[in-house]
């Protein structure tokens, strides 16, 4: 995958909106090695116990994704500032989003086990205690894209007097 776009979409990520300016984000861009190791890890979390046929499966599905980053928020001692600099990741991995789907490049925010695993924190060199990883995100330049259906704005407002 090219370097320019994910730059670019970084730098857009970080002006989104952030209480107190904590800029509470890092983004892990994961290299062929961490990448191959990350592959290894969620293989083994999913298959573990079950069929070679699925594990090869499994591993198959993961090779063919082409970009992997990491999203991580700052921990804070403070309740309402962790769930703030969450709030304000999640707002940066949109703009991030939007920014490459308009570069034609989708991705997929992932919340799967290995995003909580201790193994995936060390690999990452991620210190659990002061930083939680907000998704893994797989992105590329889709085949196809899904259709996909939202509800109807009547279902999800209320107008009040
Ligand atoms: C916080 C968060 C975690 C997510 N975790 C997963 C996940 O682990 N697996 C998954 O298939 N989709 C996950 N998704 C949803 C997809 O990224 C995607 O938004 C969803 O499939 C709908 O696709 P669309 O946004 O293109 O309509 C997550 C989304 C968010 C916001």
């Amino acid at each position: 995958m090219p370097e320019r776009p994910i730059i670019n979409a970084i730098e857009h990520a970080c002006w989104a909106p952030n209480h107190r300016l904590t800029e509470p984000w890092h983004f892990y861009l994961l290299g062929k090695k961490t990448r191959e190791k990350t592959i290894q890890l969620i293989t083994d979390i999913k298959t573990t116990g079950k069929s070679e046929n699925f594990r090869i499966s499994t591993q198959k599905r993961l090779d063919a994704i082409p970009g992997w980053f990491v999203l991580t928020s700052e921990n804070s001692t403070d309740r309402i500032i962790k769930k703030e600099n969450y709030a304000a990741c999640c707002c940066a991995a949109q703009n991030l989003m939007l920014y490459l789907w308009g570069e034609g490049i989708g991705v997929k925010w992932t919340t799967g086990d290995v995003t909580r695993d201790d193994r995936f924190y060390k690999l990452l060199k991620i210190n659990k205690h002061q930083s939680t990883v907000v998704g893994l995100f797989w992105y590329g330049y889709p085949l196809q894209v899904p259709a996909q259906k939202r509800k109807a704005f009547k279902e999800i407002t209320t107008t009040l007097e």
